[in-house]
């Protein structure tokens, strides 16, 4: 995330230095801090408690069968990891990027590298970025502030970024907060999404679009993917906080307590991940942002990520040494392994499609329908329920999924229509021409001929062949909560046969 400006930008107060020695000193101290201090979000976590993988005592697959490979932008990769974009720019962080990259190579994990403006302003420090040699396999991601695109740069100069690197897709920060807390921050945010569509249009390498650590919304998703970028990574809040880690850099104490102020700020990863896979549902979507053990990155699978990244915890290791970074690797990997053995999924598909992942206190086999009680007042009678069944549908808590609406009789029926008065008597008139009832019509009514008939069955042959044209029961979408119904649609339970008590069962069952 440099911060130095060019040619037609200003030059800020904070980076005074030529040669980029300004940019180099903040990277140095973004290193050190990130080291050293406490940088984590405050009051506000990954969002991943509140979920929980679901046990499967019987998995029936073996250990040794579970497959955690996969293919990304042309990459394979034996695990769906990757170190998210962190450095370069000074020898530590070419020291760090070395070390990471080759554990990436031994993992089979992707890399970023960090934001690498500073190699355009001064291509002699490429060596502090290059890593193509110690990870030939590696999938590699360049990487630059997306506010960049407002400050003079485009599509030629993330070309000649990409093939210095010899990286496989640009990844694309959003920081606009980090910027404001910054003295001389780089603000223009306007009309940013035009210019990231533009660069997708252009560029020949895949665009990936992540914020460095305060989640990206679903709208923005969307728009994202709609301006023509290959992925998102929604990179949330709950992990390494950049409020924090500009805190600690800020001299004066009102820059301090402003930077303070965003210690809890952003969107979880858990939920952007999910609100992404809604409004993305067959997208590329990343998840990082706090990830710290494999069962965070289990969860983050099971939930629709196609890859995980984490940063801060392998800096720490990388600056420890090459042995801790490994470390860390084969423990995400064998933790995430072990999960999907422990919850029967054989290969990553199987554990994003498998709901093996649950909320907590949601049952793990589903709970109960609830039971609606209704009093008919005879044949004829059109109940509108929707608003029950809506009501049922916010208690279950769920937010998206499915709702089915159920009648258990064979004489009231289910269906959506519209509330209108005079066509609810069209629909009786139609009902009664279609099955009229009366005397001798129907063999079901003559009970002489029926064995075992109980001393109050009805007459009421008509009613049950009107029923097989209506039906017994209804499936709506549940999106945000609340019932996805039409304007005009309402759901009717519908009186074939006589004044009656009725039962209708509600099923919310999440998506
Ligand atoms: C030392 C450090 C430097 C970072 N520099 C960049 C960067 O240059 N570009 C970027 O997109 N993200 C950068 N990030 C943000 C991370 O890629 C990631 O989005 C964020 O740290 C949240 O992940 P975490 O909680 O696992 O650390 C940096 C993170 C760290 C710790």
């Amino acid at each position: 995330m440099s911060r130095t400006e060019l040619g037609n930008k200003t030059k800020t107060a904070e980076v005074p230095s030529q040669n980029g020695k300004g940019t180099v000193a903040r990277k140095a101290d973004h290193l050190r801090i990130n080291i050293e201090d406490d940088v984590t979000a405050k009051g506000i976590s990954n969002g991943f408690d509140d979920y929980r993988l679901v046990h499967r005592a019987l998995p029936e697959i073996d250990l040794e069968a579970v497959d955690t490979s996969l293919e990304v932008l042309g990459r394979q990769l034996s695990a769906p990891i990757f170190i998210s974009c962190m450095t370069g720019g000074t020898d530590e962080a070419r020291r760090i990027n070395r070390t990471l990259a080759a554990v990436a190579q031994e993992a089979g994990f992707a890399m970023g590298l960090g934001s690498a403006r500073v190699v355009l302003e001064h291509p002699e420090l490429v060596s502090t970025f290059a890593v193509r040699d110690v990870a030939p396999d590696v999938l590699l991601f360049a990487n630059l502030g997306a506010v960049q695109l407002n400050y003079g740069y485009g599509p030629d100069e993330c070309r000649r970024l990409l093939e210095l690197l010899d990286a496989d897709a640009l990844v694309l920060h959003l920081n606009a907060l980090q910027e404001a807390l910054q003295p001389g921050g780089d603000t223009r945010f306007a009309g940013l999404l035009d210019r990231i569509a533009d660069l997708c249009a252009k560029l020949e390498w895949p665009v990936v679009v992540k914020e460095v650590g305060w989640g990206i919304a679903p709208d923005l998703v969307r728009a994202l993917f709609d301006a023509g970028v290959a992925a998102v990574d929604v990179a949330g809040a709950g992990g390494t906080s950049w409020s924090e880690v500009e805190r600690h850099r800020l001299a004066s104490p009102l820059a301090r307590r402003v930077a303070a102020a965003f210690a809890d700020w952003g969107i979880s990863t858990a939920e952007c991940l999910r609100e992404a896979r809604r409004v993305a549902p067959h997208e590329l979507i990343f998840a990082s942002g706090g990830i710290r053990d494999g069962i965070d990155a289990a969860k983050a699978i099971a939930l629709g990520a196609a890859l995980v990244g984490v940063a801060g915890p392998f800096l720490r290791a990388a600056a420890q040494s090459r042995e801790a970074a490994l470390d860390l690797a084969g423990e995400f990997a064998q933790v995430l392994r072990i999960a999907m053995f422990a919850t029967g999924s054989r290969t990553l598909a199987d554990l994003r499609l498998g709901g093996h992942c649950r909320r907590r206190g949601e049952a793990l086999c589903g709970s109960r329908p609830a039971r609606l009680t209704y009093r008919t007042a005879g044949a004829g009678t059109f109940l509108d329920i929707t608003d029950d069944v809506a009501r049922v549908v916010e208690a279950s808590g769920v937010r998206n999924g499915i709702a089915h609406v159920y009648s258990a009789h064979t004489t009231a029926a289910i269906r959506i229509n519209e509330n209108e008065r005079l066509l609810l008597r069209d629909f009786r008139r139609f009902l009664e021409n279609i099955a009229p009832a009366g005397d001798g019509l129907y063999e079901h009514d003559n009970h002489a001929m029926r064995p075992d008939v109980p001393p109050d069955e009805p007459v009421n042959g008509h009613s049950h062949c009107r029923h097989l044209l209506l039906a017994s029961s209804e499936t709506l979408p549940v999106v945000d909560g609340a019932l996805a119904l039409g304007r005009w649609q309402r759901i009717f339970l519908i009186e074939l046969c006589s004044q009656r008590t009725r039962e209708v069962a509600v099923q919310v069952i999440p998506g």
